[in-house]
């Protein structure tokens, strides 16, 4: 009997149920942000698909240590040092070699360096907050950093957002571009979150969580968190830019 893995079948049908509704007022943005009328569908262009893009030698060696990458000679990046590492899968659980993964996150205070940010926690001199790695052949992408402190946002009275990462996965293409925010295991804030109750399947935000992971942590050095994000199907990562089937 052939061993072969199905293309396609009951594993990868798409769970339209997890993405979040476009209208959720708890969430006060999408109250303006949702669509009042129906969606129309355009095609894609040819320079969506054939344009250039990046050059995988245009990482620079600090672009995946985010401790170092924006510090003065000599000096880091404050705050709980960990490394953030996993694979981008398909549904079919291979790992995409080549893929670009960009991230971007508030310093260990809580604060992005960001001229619009002025919550009161202090900026750190020698924290820029983005980054970026090209998955291996293995579809495997790692990153130092320090460990995103919660932020309070302007929603509900005392609206708290959980420590997170934003992410970005870059396909071959411009139109190839999907985007997601990774939490960390054991944060309170997470089930508290209005933008995280948008998302009405409870395994799609469990999904979104990275585990501790003390087998790759560096002894006396930092922590170790694994998020492996996976494109479609049935353990899809939630992207917050696709709706499920569209
Ligand atoms: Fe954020």
């Amino acid at each position: 009997m052939r061993n072969t893995i199905p293309e396609a079948g009951p594993l990868f049908v798409r769970d339209r149920a997890m993405q979040p509704p476009a209208y959720t007022p708890w969430y006060k943005t999408s109250v303006l942000r949702a669509p009042t009328r129906a969606l129309l569908s355009l095609e894609g262009t040819r320079s969506e698909i054939t344009g250039p893009v990046f050059g995988h030698n245009m990482l620079h060696e600090l672009d995946n240590d985010l401790i170092h990458n924006y510090a003065k000679p000599g000096e880091s990046a404050i705050g709980p040092r960990i490394l953030v590492h996993g694979r981008v899968l398909d549904e079919s659980n291979r790992p995409l070699p080549g893929v670009l993964v960009e991230f971007w996150q508030a310093n260990a205070g809580g604060r992005y360096r960001h001229k619009k940010d002025t919550y009161l926690a202090a900026i750190d001199p020698n924290f820029g907050g983005v980054g970026r790695a090209i998955t291996d052949d293995d579809g495997y992408y790692w990153f130092k950093t320090v460990q995103p402190g919660p932020y309070p946002w302007p929603n509900g009275v005392n609206d708290w957002r959980p420590a997170h990462i934003h992410f970005s996965i870059f396909g071959k293409s411009f139109a190839q571009r999907l985007i997601t925010q990774m939490y960390f295991e054991g944060d309170p804030l997470i089930w508290r979150c209005p933008i995280v109750q948008t998302i009405p399947d409870k395994a799609a935000i469990e999904r979104l969580v990275a585990p501790l992971d003390m087998n790759a942590t560096l002894p006396m050095d930092m922590r170790a968190y694994k998020f492996d994000i996976v494109l479609r199907g049935r353990r899809s990562t939630m992207f917050e830019n696709r709706r499920e089937g569209n």
